[in-house]
């Protein structure tokens, strides 16, 4: 889906020198690197963020800091990435499914409504594929309950009207959590995370959690984990951030290709883009109204072409979550796991990679 050594070459001898940098100083745990990262991060965001090991986490950290345990429950859309649901369980809450639009693919406000109870502790809104979850409807909906902005799939995407115009993705809710996955919109060459938080008390607090419970050097207040940022990543992070921009304006050119190419075809349904949102094209990922997905996608896979499903079941179906509330439909969701199909978006690839992928689905149908 993306060749990310072809993605490095463009600036590898910048990576090198950086990953080198970071072998000869020694400082293998934190560090420069880490600070010179967590500094450029914060200044980007324009809201305070420190690094963790992970994007899952990034989640579950916040939802300690915000006291989340048993008897808790937790409203999290059944069309997401496990590790979204997996860290409120983890916690020995409960997750509650709610529904997603079917145009956005994100977290439907009108469903969390009925999902809402009195022990409703938090709302994790994840922003799919790299376009806004509406925060705004969402808050008019649930009040002062907290939301947890998974930004793992969204870096840098930004409100563009509206209440939070001008606001990146994970910088409106009480927390944003980062994933640096790979082949996510800001990657690294491992694992990496963040999170990010604008009220001083619950930065300080998820910081402390995420460093063992300490408030200061082997004073352990509270029970934490232990989740940093390797130096390493960081250091990939800091080169990656610099080509950040160049590489979502070449995502962008990508999609509107596709959009146009594929404009005519009337058994696919193209992704909807929202007006108060940018997207940073995590995912290209059209849905298959004819319910010939899974023949489109070996017709794909013959021509030598990789696809992906995200997802293929919903996570109110998966066994580990059997257990979980189900407190309204979901049907959306399981729709969405049938239809859903996300085609390469590479910023390394060419016009003619893409043509070629729009001439074998337009020869499919
Ligand atoms: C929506 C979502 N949330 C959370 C995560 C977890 O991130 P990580 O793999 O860094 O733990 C991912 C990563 O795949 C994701 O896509």
């Amino acid at each position: 889906m993306i060749d990310l050594p072809r993605v490095h070459a463009a600036y590898q001898s910048e990576l090198d020198e950086a990953i080198h940098a970071v072998v000869k100083s020694g400082s293998y745990i934190g560090g420069p690197a880490v600070a010179k990262f967590q500094e450029r991060l914060t200044n980007f965001m324009k809201t305070p963020t420190f690094g963790v090991g992970n994007g899952t986490d990034a989640l579950q950290i916040a939802l300690m800091a915000l006291g989340i345990g048993p008897g808790d429950e937790v409203i999290v859309p059944a069309f997401t990435y496990a590790a979204s649901a997996e860290v409120i369980a983890l916690l020995g809450a409960t997750a509650v499914w709610c529904d997603v639009d079917p145009q956005t693919f994100n977290i439907d406000p009108e469903s969390v409504k009925l999902a809402l109870s009195a022990k409703t502790k938090a709302v994790i809104a994840v922003h799919l594929y790299g376009q806004l979850a509406d925060l705004e409807a969402l808050e008019n909906i649930i009040g002062s309950v907290p939301i947890v902005e998974d930004t793992a799939q969204a870096f840098g995407a930004r409100f563009t009207s509206g209440k939070h115009k001008g606001k990146f993705a994970g910088t409106v809710g009480a927390f944003g959590t980062l994933s640096f996955f790979p082949t996510k919109p800001l990657g690294a060459m491992g694992d990496g995370g963040a999170i990010i938080a604008n009220d001083k008390l619950l930065f300080d607090h998820a910081l402390s959690i995420a460093r063992h419970g300490q408030s200061k050097k082997y004073v352990h207040d509270i029970i934490g984990v232990n989740s940093r940022l390797d130096p390493i990543q960081a250091a990939v992070l800091n080169v990656k951030l610099n080509h950040f921009d160049e590489s979502l304006k070449r995502k962008q050119e990508i999609a509107a290709l596709y959009q146009d190419e594929l404009a005519s075809l009337e058994r696919i349904e193209l992704p909807k883009r929202v007006g108060y949102s940018s997207h940073v094209w995590h995912q290209f990922t059209l849905k298959v109204i004819d319910g010939n997905r899974d023949d489109l996608q070996s017709s794909l896979n013959q021509a030598g072409i990789s696809s992906m499903i995200y997802y293929p079941i919903s996570l109110a179906d998966q066994n580990a979550y059997k257990n979980m509330v189900h407190r309204m439909p979901i049907e959306t969701s399981r729709l969405l796991c049938k239809q859903v199909l996300s085609l390469p978006i590479d910023p390394s690839m060419s016009d003619e990679d893409v043509l070629y992928i729009c001439q074998v689905i337009k020869q499919y149908f």
